[in-house]
């Protein structure tokens, strides 16, 4: 153990740095935890203590960390060639990675436009159904979105203009153009005051109205189907998806899903918007895609709209420089050989028992409510002692975060929410080690707070 260094390398980030969604008072008292390696479901730090993933680092792992097959993918490329232009070049990879999307995606989608992160597919999927709404006209008269509250889907400026949490949004609101938001189908703190086990799903009524109010100006509905996950961890009452979905299409607004954080089986389909049976205009990929190895993203969208851009403009002005990256590619076409081969989500019912215990032990923690999970994505809100609509503060939240890190489990609440987010490979007895620490550092912190 080198003290020294690790002391060296806090003293230097915080004086240095920015990390994302990271209060910097807060980094400034904190002792960060300082990454170094990381093996199946465990990261370890520098001094080699062990952590169990239990955000799968920020939904992005699905296979775990060093898996040998995604290893030996990026070697066998790196020996080849690490990066190369896909502007006016192609390469082999990005052919048949986008040939094998294809073929697992819904059957609507026939075309597919590479990025590299999360907020820039969700750009381009903008931007494509903006042209391909007014490729007829012109002028444009379409350029509006609709979304949903409590939405996210990215950090640049198009993808904050239709995203829909204050607390990471409303700075910006100036900046840029805002999308019709209709309310999210979050039973729990319903729009409507309703109740989920009569109500009829009214909520997709309000998103039905405003589509048909707004259709000659809409260019598109953008979902990220059944799971809002940055918005709190927020899962649909079933059927939801569907009724939307088929008035968008019905209307001629294209649908577009954003399954970046969804994709790639984290909802216990490969595709949340598979449980539905939807097959949108557009889909945004990325996180998962490489199996949490490295940043690549894609956008799909219907031959109906290739053809209506290869009319007009017939171009798209769009493109990064690290478009289609080769390592990226291998490592994401490994990932979905393994995931075809390997099918890591038949483990999901496993995890819902352990799950399932886990929650009746906390029984008797009355500050604990809105269980919600689907597939290996499992939450729950923590509360004000005695009054289950006060959220807990973030003191608490912080101290649950801390002693759960403290007991080798890394967690990263949103608000008062808390989830876990394991690797799809995650064991039975990884899941329940994570169940046992998080019920062991809520109790320690319930009896001071
Ligand atoms: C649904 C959704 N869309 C888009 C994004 C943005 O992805 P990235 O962070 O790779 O830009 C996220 C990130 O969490 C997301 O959850």
């Amino acid at each position: 153990m080198d003290i020294n260094r690790s002391e060296n390398l806090v003293r230097k980030d915080k004086s240095i740095l920015m990390h994302p969604f990271t209060r910097f008072s807060d980094w400034q008292e904190e002792i960060p935890l300082i990454i170094d390696r990381g093996s199946g479901c465990h990261l370890f730090d520098l001094e080699g203590k062990s952590y169990l993933d239990g955000t799968s680092s920020l939904w992005v792992n699905l296979l775990g960390h060093r898996h040998p097959k995604l290893d030996a993918a990026l070697r066998e490329q790196i020996d080849k060639m690490a990066h190369s232009t896909f502007l006016g070049l192609t390469h082999e990879g990005g052919i048949l990675l986008a040939e094998e999307i294809l073929d697992i995606a819904p059957d609507s989608l026939s075309r597919v436009f590479y990025s590299d992160n999360g907020s820039t597919a969700v750009e381009i999927a903008l931007k494509i159904a903006f042209l391909s709404q007014n490729a007829h006209l012109s002028s444009p008269s379409s350029s509006t979105f609709l979304s949903l509250t409590c939405s996210y889907h990215g950090d640049t400026l198009g993808a904050v203009g239709i995203g829909g949490i204050e607390r990471f949004h409303d700075m910006f609101r100036p900046m840029v153009r805002e999308s019709l938001k209709s309310p999210a189908p979050d039973c729990y703190h319903c729009p409507l005051n309703l109740k989920r086990e009569t109500c009829s799903i009214d909520c997709a009524d309000i998103a039905v109205e405003t589509m048909k109010t707004h259709r000659d100006s809409l260019c598109g509905f953008i979902l990220e189907p059944l799971l809002q996950a940055a918005g709190g961890m927020i899962v649909w009452p079933e059927g939801y998806l569907g009724r939307v979905s088929k008035t968008a299409q019905e209307l001629g607004i294209p649908l577009i899903l954003d399954e970046v954080a969804t994709g790639f089986g984290r909802t216990g389909t490969l595709f949340a918007c598979q449980r539905e049976n939807v097959s949108p205009d557009i889909l945004c990929l990325g996180k998962g895609l490489t199996g949490g190895y490295l940043p690549l993203a894609a956008t799909l969208f219907s031959e109906e709209i290739y053809r209506r851009l290869s009319k007009n403009p017939g171009i798209f002005y769009h493109g990064h420089s690290y478009t289609a990256n080769p390592l990226a590619v291998s490592v994401s076409r490994a990932t979905l050989r393994v995931l075809k081969e390997e099918n890591p989500l038949g483990g999901v019912p496993e995890k819902e028992g352990i799950y399932r215990d886990f929650q009746a032990r906390l029984n008797d923690l009355p500050r604990i409510g809105n269980d919600r999970h689907i597939g290996l994505v499992f939450a729950f809100d923590v509360f004000d002692p005695g009054d289950t609509k006060v959220p807990a503060d973030s003191g608490v939240m912080n101290s649950i975060r801390m002693r759960a890190q403290k007991k080798g489990l890394i967690v990263r609440p949103l608000a008062n929410t808390l989830y876990l987010i394991p690797p799809l490979t995650v064991t039975g007895k990884e899941f329940s080690a994570m169940c046992g620490i998080l019920e062991e550092s809520m109790r320690e912190t319930f009896t001071t707070n």
